[in-house]
């Protein structure tokens, strides 16, 4: 009976010297095993921060308030887009969820189930984040940009007036994406053309405008008449929203 009371008593502070032990590698910035048990979310990193260590689940976010508040958009345009993009959410999480379990064996070239998941990836991914981006930078209150994002514009295209020209020639040239983007690489901003969702996306970019293109954006309102959406487009950017998202990412960097 003594013999189990001491083995009892020597596990207990086995175990409590195993916890101090992987506690105190957390304080001194280790893996935490604790907390990976508490929260598989999230790991504690060599450098204190906490990244993500699982994929999320990709959600659509609400975008109603837009509905009769975005001059020249319809509320039967914009519901026809909202449901797109809620459709490219709903791929991007079944193209993940089934990339998961894909034989990776099948993979090929000309065709193969876990090859066209791996290509299709991309299209539902930037189709949801881009169209997010694109719904959060609409406004119905006519806003201009100012400070360093005025500044930068002017620097890099020569003036707001050579800025929309560049917009609208993107818009003009192809179905898809003209964004205005900040390069982590030397700073410039530039507006690049997207084709589908993901051709032509240029490395180290931060978005700070994304403007959709698409037939499906401006046809219900429109028809073939897509100068006409540009103007609507261009007269609805939010320059609050992009005059945050550049000072984000110069933040960064
Ligand atoms: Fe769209």
């Amino acid at each position: 009976m003594r013999i189990l009371k001491k083995l009892a008593v020597w596990a207990f502070f086995s175990g409590s010297i195993f916890v101090f032990c992987f506690g105190t590698l957390d304080l001194r910035g280790g893996l935490n095993l604790l907390q990976i048990h508490q929260n598989s979310a999230l790991m504690a990193t060599a450098s204190g921060k906490n990244l993500r260590s699982e994929r999320m689940n990709h959600e659509a976010k609400n975008f109603d308030h837009l509905i009769g508040k975005v001059k020249g958009l319809s509320e039967k345009q914009l519901k026809a887009h909202f449901g797109l993009y809620q459709g490219y959410v709903k791929k991007a999480n079944e193209i993940e969820q089934k990339l998961a379990t894909a034989d990776r064996a099948t993979a090929n070239y000309s065709f193969g189930e876990v090859s066209e998941l791996m290509r299709r990836l991309a299209v539902a991914f930037n189709g949801a984040y881009l169209h997010q981006y694109y719904f959060e930078n609409l406004t119905g209150e006519a806003s201009q940009p100012s400070g360093d994002l005025k500044q930068m514009i002017e620097k890099n295209f020569g003036s707001m007036e050579k800025w929309t020209a560049d917009v609208k020639a993107g818009l003009t040239s192809a179905p898809g994406w003209v964004l205005l983007v900040r390069s982590r690489r030397d700073g410039a901003l530039r507006n690049i053309l997207i084709e589908e969702h993901h051709r032509g996306l240029l490395v180290d970019q931060d978005i700070i405008l994304a403007m959709d293109g698409w037939e499906h954006a401006y046809m219900i309102d429109y028809g073939t008449a897509k100068p006409d959406y540009s103007n609507t487009l261009l007269a609805a950017i939010d320059w609050k929203v992009a005059g945050q998202r550049l000072e984000q990412s110069l933040k960064s960097k």
